[in-house]
């Protein structure tokens, strides 16, 4: 059996999430989509949250709760005992998410509840700072990067195949991807980097099944 925690950080429309549950998949584990937990705190706190003084950010944050259910591709992230729903994957709640995600307690909040779930059982971990900050001492630890164009072109495809109604151009939305970024990789605390000793994978130069078998290659090299 697998027990070990797998890092996958990189910027938006990457793959992440696809890949963190094909592996998810194969190693028989839950994968832990990270993003989806600062969506979560970006959707609860609003517009207001970046202004808001730090006792009421911790109230409401106090008010989420974050569990995991089942494994592998299945694995659904729970939010107060509901799994997460569709709303939170606009490229609006994703801004806010990364506007949140640059305040101290939010970070300190979803890192904690990361680690927390991360000594309950071997995860998958997808996100911007997961093998820097929030599993440093991770067994197999990746970056995914793709050139901008590529990256948002994969992020228009799953806004379509997710049926959104008003999808954005794919000049707007790769505006947005390039801002959100910048606010990722420029903030002060956890910023988007690889960690030191993570493999960068390009996926730019590879389908799905390449990526996929690249990361599945390193892991049972290591194992
Ligand atoms: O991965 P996803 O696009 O769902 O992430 C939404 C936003 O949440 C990111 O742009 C980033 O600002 C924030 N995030 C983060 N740390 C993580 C995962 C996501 O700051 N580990």
């Amino acid at each position: 059996h697998f027990r070990e925690i797998v890092t996958l950080d990189g910027p938006a429309g990457v793959g992440k999430t696809t890949m963190a549950k094909r592996l998810a998949g194969a190693l028989g584990i839950p994968y832990l989509d990270t993003g989806a937990m600062y969506r979560v705190c970006g959707m609860r706190l609003g517009e207001e949250g970046a202004t808001m003084p730090e006792s009421a950010i911790m109230e409401v944050l106090r008010s989420i709760d974050f569990a995991l259910e089942g494994s592998g591709a299945e694995t659904k992230l729970l939010v107060d005992m509901h799994p997460v729903g569709a709303e939170i994957r606009t490229e609006r709640v994703g801004m806010l998410a990364s506007t949140v995600g640059t305040l101290a307690p939010v970070r300190a909040y979803c890192r904690e509840a990361q680690q927390g779930l991360g000594r309950l059982t071997p995860l998958v971990a997808e996100g911007r700072d997961m093998g820097t900050v929030v599993f440093p001492d991770a067994a197999h630890k990746f970056f995914l990067d793709a050139e901008p164009e590529i990256r948002a072109r994969r992020r228009l495809n799953q806004l379509k195949e997710m049926g959104t109604s008003d999808l954005p151009t794919l000049e707007d939305l790769a505006a947005q991807i390039a801002a959100r970024d910048h606010q990722d990789r420029t903030r002060s605390e956890a910023p988007l980097k690889p960690a030191e000793d993570a493999v960068i994978i390009d996926t730019g130069e590879l389908d799905v099944d390449g990526v996929f078998e690249r990361l599945l290659q390193a892991i049972k090299a290591k194992s």
